[in-house]
Order: C-alpha cells, then structure tokens, then sequence
C-alpha cells in the first residue's frame, strides 16, 4: 500500500473515531439533560436548543408582559382602602375585609386558618367555604354559559408560542365534551359558584353575610360611616345630602371598596419570581423547572390545560385560570359545620347558595377554577378547604384515580366511598378524562413523589414579591 493511501485511511478511521466520539457525548447529553429535567430523551432529542436553554433554568421564548399600569389611586379607591380596613362595620367591631383577605398573605385567608372562617356578632358562626384570594380579579368576565374560549390556541401568534413551549389548552378534554361542542361552557363570575358579577355586586355579600361581616341594615352602615371619620369624604365625593340615602351610602361604599381592588398595584403585582422568568429576567431553580415542565405536559400534570400558565397571544400575563368550572370530585371535608347533615351537599353551581342552575344536573359539583398566585401561600385548599397543605393536593390529583383508597374514607365493609362529597346522581359530572385523571385504579399514577415535590416548588414560584438575590 501507497504511503499515501497509507495516510487517508489513517484519516478516515481518526474521523469516524471523532463521528462515534461526538454522538457519543450528544447521546449522553442528551441522556443527561432528559434526566436533568424529567422528560423523556426523545423530547431533548427533538429540541436541543429548548433543552439546553431549559436545562439552565432560562426561559427558551421570553416575552413582554402587559402589566396594569401603576398609578396613584383614585380619591374613590383611597376611600376603599379605607373601608377595606374598616372594622366598624362589622357586628363584631372586630372584623373587616382583610381580616379574610390578608393582604400580607396574598389576600388569601390569613396564615394557619381554618378550613372556614368564623363571622358574625361573636364571631363564631361558621362559613361554608374557604374565602379565595382577592388578587388577580382585575380582569374577571361576568359569569356566562357560552362558547369555549379557546382564543389561546388559535391566533397564529399563540400556535406558535405553543411549538416554542407547548403549553396551555391542547389537552383539555372537558368533562362533557357534548357540552363544549354545543357551546354551552360555563365560565366567569366571582365566588366559587361564579354567582356575583362584579366586585360591586359581590361586597355586599360578605359584609352582610350574617357568618361574616355582619353588618346589619344599611342603615346602621350609613349611621356608623355618618358618624366616623370618613364622613368628610363621603360628603366631599358624593355631595352633602349622601347621608340621606342609606342604599346609596352602601352602594357608593362598596363601588369605592371595588375600586380599590382594581386600581390598587397590590391586588395585581404581578411580581412573582415565575413573572421575571416570563420575561427573560430570573432563571428556575432545577427542581422549579422540573415542576414547570410537569405542570405543562399534558401527559403528566397536564395543570396548565386549566390553570393556564402561558401569557395571552398580546401578552396579558397568565392568570393561572381557564375562567371555567369543573367537577373535580375533592372529598367531603368533615371540619365543614354544614356537612354534619349527611344529607347537605354543597353543589356549587347547581346550588344551594346560588339557585338560578339548581335544575341543571349537568353543572352538580363544579366550581370555579381559582387562579394558583400565590396558592402556595393559602392555608386551605379547595372550596371545602379539605386539605391545608400543597402536598396533599398533589397527592389528591395523583392518587384521586390511581388510589382512591387513600383519598377517600372506606365504609364498614371496607368499600372506598368515592367521591363522597357529591350525592350518587352528581357523580357522573366529575372529570375523568383530563390528565392528570383518567388512569385506572393500581395504575401507575401519573405524577410520581418527586415530580409532586417539583410540582410544589414550582407552585412556590407563582408567590407575589420575589426579589432577585443580590449577585
Ligand atoms: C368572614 C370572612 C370574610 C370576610 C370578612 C370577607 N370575605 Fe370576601 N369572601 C369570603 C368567602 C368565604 C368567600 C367565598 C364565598 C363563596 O364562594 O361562596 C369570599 C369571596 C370574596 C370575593 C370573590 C373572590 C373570588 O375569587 O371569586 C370577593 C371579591 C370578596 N370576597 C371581597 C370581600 C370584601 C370586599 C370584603 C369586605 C367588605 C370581604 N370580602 C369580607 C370570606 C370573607
Ligand atoms: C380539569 C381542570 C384542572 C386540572 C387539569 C387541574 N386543576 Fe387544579 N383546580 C381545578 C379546579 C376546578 C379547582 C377547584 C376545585 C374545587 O375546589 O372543587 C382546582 C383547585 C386547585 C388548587 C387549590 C387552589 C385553591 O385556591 O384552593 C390547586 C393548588 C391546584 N388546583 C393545583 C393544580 C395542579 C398542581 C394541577 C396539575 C397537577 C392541577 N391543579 C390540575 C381545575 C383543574
């Protein structure tokens, strides 16, 4: 043989070395970067660039968010504050809005609560549900039964986020696909049972609600705010016959009291660590990122199909909340006063507090997704307020199916009593075909311990008031 041949199958053999070497080290990145993040390699594989991005903690496609702008508030919402605070309006003289709305604790009930909280004259009278965050309302649609809107998948601009980081809606079944298809969704509203329109509407709610603020005749609140030190600017604002109309007193009371929460900076921050990361500005810690991925993968956590955890196609920040209702089938919280009649059954839409869609069955047990800024912070979950950690509602959504028997209590035969907080004719509304349910009992669940502690890490991420550690 030729020096010369010599020399190029020397070279060749040296190339093809260098070729298995480096899809030797790209088999194992890939391998280790799919470890790394809990996906399968496949999924690196097909999005290296993504991977490596996600890999360091980085957001692959930041974006600008629309915020609210921050503005001094009005003389009306300055007068909301005000009441917000105010205690003396309350039978008890000792309880205000925030007292159920801790506005140190993400406007959730405040640190260590009950499953319900207690109202009225001595404060003992027991509420029916937990009270929801107060914040992240600004842009809630009045309650409706109409279209699926499915805006978040169908600009070209969100289609195309949804290649960059498949996300949100794709996998949301429904429970009654007939339902969505015939465009009858229910959708938007305050309170767990969407049954007040607007903050207006619903303030008068808690503040007569005879387990909560008690207040008595609206009487006795323009009496108590005639006299109080807040008259001046009820006259200043209103004129100076307002104290002859005592609805009026009320009404002009909780439009200020609404306009506080829409224009006050507090109640929509939106300053939370997962909110920098949106834009390119923080990194996610390994296990956040892990968590965020479960939560966007429809075949895992699938959250994000209702807890919508992408930005709007204008870029509006998420919500972490399709807006819609859902039968989730949580257990009967026996802490609840009301449950102690085996025979009450608290139906959300279909009632008994709201009463217009008692006669649609279809509707029994569902209830108004809640948005999941700062959940991490609540100290009750669900609207029984059955469990009062993060973890135990993990393991509800892993287990509900999967192991039933450790979620619900069992009869004296030792039969699992599931979904036991809905009477037997309801219990077909529950969803049992989004993922993370769906899965037959003895199945593998679908999130296993540590992609539910990662889930928890990433949940603590959407907290309000992160502050970038100092370099
Ligand atoms: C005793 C506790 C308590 C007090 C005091 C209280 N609330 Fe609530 N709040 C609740 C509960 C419980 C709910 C949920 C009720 C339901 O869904 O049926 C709620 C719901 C709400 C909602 C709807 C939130 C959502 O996500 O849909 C708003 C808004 C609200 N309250 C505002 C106020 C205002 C304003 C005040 C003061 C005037 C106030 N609350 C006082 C317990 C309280
Ligand atoms: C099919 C829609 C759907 C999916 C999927 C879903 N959720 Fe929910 N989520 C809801 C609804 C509806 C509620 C309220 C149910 C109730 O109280 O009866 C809720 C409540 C919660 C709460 C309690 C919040 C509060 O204020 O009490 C947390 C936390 C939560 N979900 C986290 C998650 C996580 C994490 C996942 C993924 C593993 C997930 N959800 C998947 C619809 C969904």
């Amino acid at each position: 043989m030729s020096n010369v041949l010599r020399s190029r199958s020397r070279r060749v053999v040296a190339l093809i070395a260098l070729a298995a070497l480096l899809a030797l080290g790209a088999a194992a990145w890939v391998a280790h970067t799919a470890r790394a993040l809990d996906v399968p390699w496949r999924e690196v594989a097909r999005a290296p660039w993504r991977a490596a991005q996600l890999a360091r903690g980085v957001n692959p496609a930041p974006v600008a968010l629309r915020l609210p702008p921050a503005q001094p508030l009005s003389a009306m919402a300055t007068l909301g504050r005000a009441l917000f605070y105010d205690r003396a309006l309350s039978a008890s003289g000792r309880m205000s809005c925030a007292s159920c709305h801790d506005p140190a604790n993400g406007y959730n009930p405040p640190p260590g609560s009950a499953a319900v909280m207690f109202g009225g004259a001595q404060l003992r009278t027991p509420g029916l549900r937990p009270p929801p965050s107060l914040a992240y309302l600004y842009r809630q649609r009045p309650f409706s039964i109409g279209p699926d809107n499915e805006e978040h998948e169908t600009t070209p601009a969100a289609q195309l986020r949804a290649a960059i980081a498949p996300n949100a809606r794709a996998a949301k079944l429904a429970s009654d696909p007939a339902a969505a298809a015939a465009n009858r969704v229910p959708q938007g509203g305050l309170f767990w049972d969407g049954r007040a329109d607007s903050l207006q509407a619903q303030a008068s709610g808690p503040l007569f609600n005879p387990a909560e603020m008690d207040a008595g005749s609206p009487q006795r609140v323009a009496r108590i705010l005639r006299d109080s030190a807040l008259a001046a600017q009820f006259v200043q604002l209103f004129g100076p016959r307002i104290f002859d109309d005592a609805q009026r007193v009320v009404g002009e009371a909780l439009f200020a009291i609404a306009r506080y929460q829409f224009e006050d900076p507090s109640f929509h921050a939106f300053d939370s660590k997962y909110d920098s990361w949106l834009q390119g500005k923080a990194k996610l810690s390994p296990q956040e990122m892990r968590g965020y991925l479960a939560f966007t993968d429809p075949r895992r956590g699938n959250c994000a199909a209702c807890h919508i955890a992408a930005p709007s196609a204008d870029g509006l920040p998420p919500l972490f909340t399709d807006d819609q209702y859902e039968a989730l089938g949580v257990p009967r919280n026996p802490a609840i006063a009301a449950n102690r009649d085996a025979a009450f059954f608290d139906l959300g839409l279909c009632g008994p507090v709201r009463r217009d869609l008692s006669a649609q069955q279809r509707y029994c047990g569902m209830f108004l997704t809640p948005t999941l800024r700062n959940a991490a912070r609540r100290p009750v979950f669900f609207h029984n307020g059955v469990y009062h950690e993060l973890r135990q509602v993990l393991e509800f959504y892993a287990w509900r199916d999967t192991r039933p028997q450790r979620i619900y209590p069992h009869d004296a035969r030792g039969r699992v009593l599931r979904f036991d907080d809905l009477p037997p004719a309801d219990r077909a509304n529950v969803d049992r075909v989004d993922a993370p349910f769906g899965r037959a009992s003895g199945a593998a669940p679908a999130l296993d311990a540590r992609a539910r502690r990662d889930l928890v890490a990433f949940l603590r991420t959407l907290d309000d008031g992160w502050r970038a550690p100092p370099r």
